[in-house]
């Protein structure tokens, strides 16, 4: 499907060779998650790798992870059940040779995090594990109860700095894919903090930027997740997919003041319940897993409870947890809710849904390539296939780590067949100076944030989605020509870029499945809408 997007420009800065300091490696990394992190392991294994990230290694989606890392760990737990309950959840659109591979390397690589020192909460010497809402079984991981994307990302760096042949970057903003003409990843121009602008020239890159939560006002994911990896692929001329599926997660802090802090699932996993307004429990009318109901029926149902009470918001009840176990099993939440003085004990849990995940993303194969030779995906950023339409909590985690491997693997492999090289390329690309006037990209940058909740959110009508397209190509007539020279200005492209492409895909799919529920089309529609979509700039 054509979808060139207005004020289109293959790149977003001016590039020259002649004048800009160059870095060499084999394989290249972009992004510090789980996925990044797996790969550059991987890759190290026979590559020198140089890791880029953006902000700090802890400022990613992996760090924040509360609830866990999904695998067959319990004995009354089989392969088949896990891969039952993925496909269920996925609504018909998952790849089940993906979601088979996934889940059956599941249990060998979590326990490798295990070994490499990942803090995975213990009972009786095996791994705690516990539910979460559309699992059938207990096979959620966990570490310092409620902070496991610390505890296995302290655990991979630790390991990434072991190798002498990985060089980490913090602060290294990767603004575009350098491409040839015959669409081969060539690596990067990015920006550098203290440096300036760099080229780093990679015998292959391997992009794990994560996801695009920042598009939306309300939003668990931290502020580096601005979908910078989408917007690039997509400016180099990679497949993208399924981009109308954005998850959002049912509990969020909602506290005025307070960041949007995530409640983890695994609260209602182990008996939370949803109360509303007048302190009534309402799951139970709209599933019959009540508060374990999908994730994407529960954000429904609370929104549901919130306009028919005309309430901002609903509330987590634990009041019926031990206090003492309470504050060992989620230190986190326990910490968080008492700097707001809400006592758990007694007090309610003001909570409302968010932008999540991005389950839709860089299209990639069983063996983590994209359709531009010598580049890889995984991680949030990718599309894998394993979601389908809705994804089952704490299989990401699981995504980043089996497919993190596989890409440091191939890319590592695709090096040792000397199927290509790092090499200098002469390049100069000039971009004519805007003539338009100053733009606060904070400002188009919170419009964009606003509109998207409003009419791209949890529930979506033909009429608001056409309103949203014309209104993102409006702002992108002035915004895309610009040549900006910080990290706030290539955002707020990557966002107009990557928020425009996920509004057309929720346009055209006029039915309602998994994540993407369409009030004018409230029934899935399989004789028409089985199938992905994908868009890419060079139909
Ligand atoms: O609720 C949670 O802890 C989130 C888990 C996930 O998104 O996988």
């Amino acid at each position: 499907m054509p979808s060139k997007q207005p004020e289109y420009r293959r790149y977003l800065v001016p590039i020259d060779t002649s004048s800009t300091q160059q870095l060499f490696c084999d394989c290249l990394v972009i992004g510090a998650g789980i996925a990044g992190l797996r790969a550059a392991i991987e890759a190290a294994e026979t590559n020198n790798v140089m890791l880029v990230t953006k902000a700090a290694l802890a400022d990613s989606n992996t760090w924040n992870a509360q609830g866990g890392i999904a695998s067959v760990l319990g004995e009354e737990d089989s392969i088949e059940e896990h891969v039952a309950d993925t496909l269920q959840t996925g609504c018909g659109l998952c790849d089940e040779d993906t979601v088979r591979r996934v889940v059956s390397n599941g249990p060998e690589l979590v326990r490798q995090l295990l070994d490499w020192g990942a803090d995975f909460d213990m009972i009786n010497g095996r791994i705690d594990i516990t539910r979460e809402g559309g699992h059938s079984k207990a096979r959620i991981a966990h570490a310092h109860g409620d902070s496991t994307g610390r505890g296995i990302a302290e655990a991979l760096v630790r390991k990434v700095r072991e190798k002498h042949n990985i060089n980490i970057i913090e602060r290294f903003f990767a603004i575009e894919l350098i491409t040839s003409k015959d669409k081969q990843c060539l690596g990067i121009i990015g920006y550098r903090a203290g440096s300036g602008f760099q080229i780093v020239w990679a015998a292959n890159t391997i992009l794990a930027t994560g996801g695009a939560g920042r598009l939306y006002r309300e939003t668990t994911n931290p502020a580096v997740a601005t979908a910078d990896g989408l917007g690039m692929a997509y400016r180099a001329g990679a497949v993208l997919r399924d981009m109308e599926f954005m998850q959002f997660h049912p509990t969020t802090l909602y506290v005025a003041g307070a960041s949007r802090a995530l409640i983890t699932e695994t609260l209602r996993g182990e008996g939370a319940y949803l109360l509303d307004n007048k302190g009534r429990r309402f799951m139970p009318e709209y599933h019959e897993a009540a508060e374990l109901a999908p994730r994407d029926i529960v954000s429904r149902a609370i929104l549901d409870r919130m306009l028919s009470t005309k309430s901002t918001h609903v509330y987590l009840d634990v009041r019926h947890f031990d206090k003492n176990h309470f504050a060992k099993r989620f230190p986190l939440i326990s910490e968080l809710c008492e700097s707001f003085d809400i006592d758990v004990s007694v007090d309610l849990i003001p909570v409302r849904p968010s932008a999540h995940y991005m389950i839709g993303g860089v299209k990639t194969d069983f063996e983590a390539r994209t359709n531009i030779a010598n580049l890889y995906a995984c991680g949030e950023v990718a599309s894998t296939g394993l979601h389908g339409a809705n994804r089952l909590g704490s299989n990401s985690l699981l995504e980043g780590l089996v497919f993190g491997r596989i890409a440091g693997r191939q890319a590592a492999q695709n090096r040792r067949d000397g199927a290509n090289g790092m090499a200098y390329h002469h390049m100069k690309y000039q971009i004519p100076v805007s003539d338009r006037s100053h733009l606060d990209t904070d400002d188009v940058r919170n419009s964009l944030r606003a509109l998207m909740w409003r009419n791209v959110g949890i529930t979506r009508k033909g009429r608001h989605l056409e309103e949203a397209e014309d209104i993102i190509r409006f702002w992108q007539r002035y915004v895309m020509d610009k040549v900006f020279d910080c990290s706030r200005g290539w955002e707020c492209q990557n966002m107009l870029t990557v928020a425009s492409l996920m509004t057309r895909a929720a346009r055209i799919r006029t039915e309602s499945r998994g994540v993407h529920y369409r009030q004018d089309y409230p029934k899935r529609n399989d004789a028409k809408f089985a199938h992905h979509f994908e868009q890419s700039d060079t139909e």
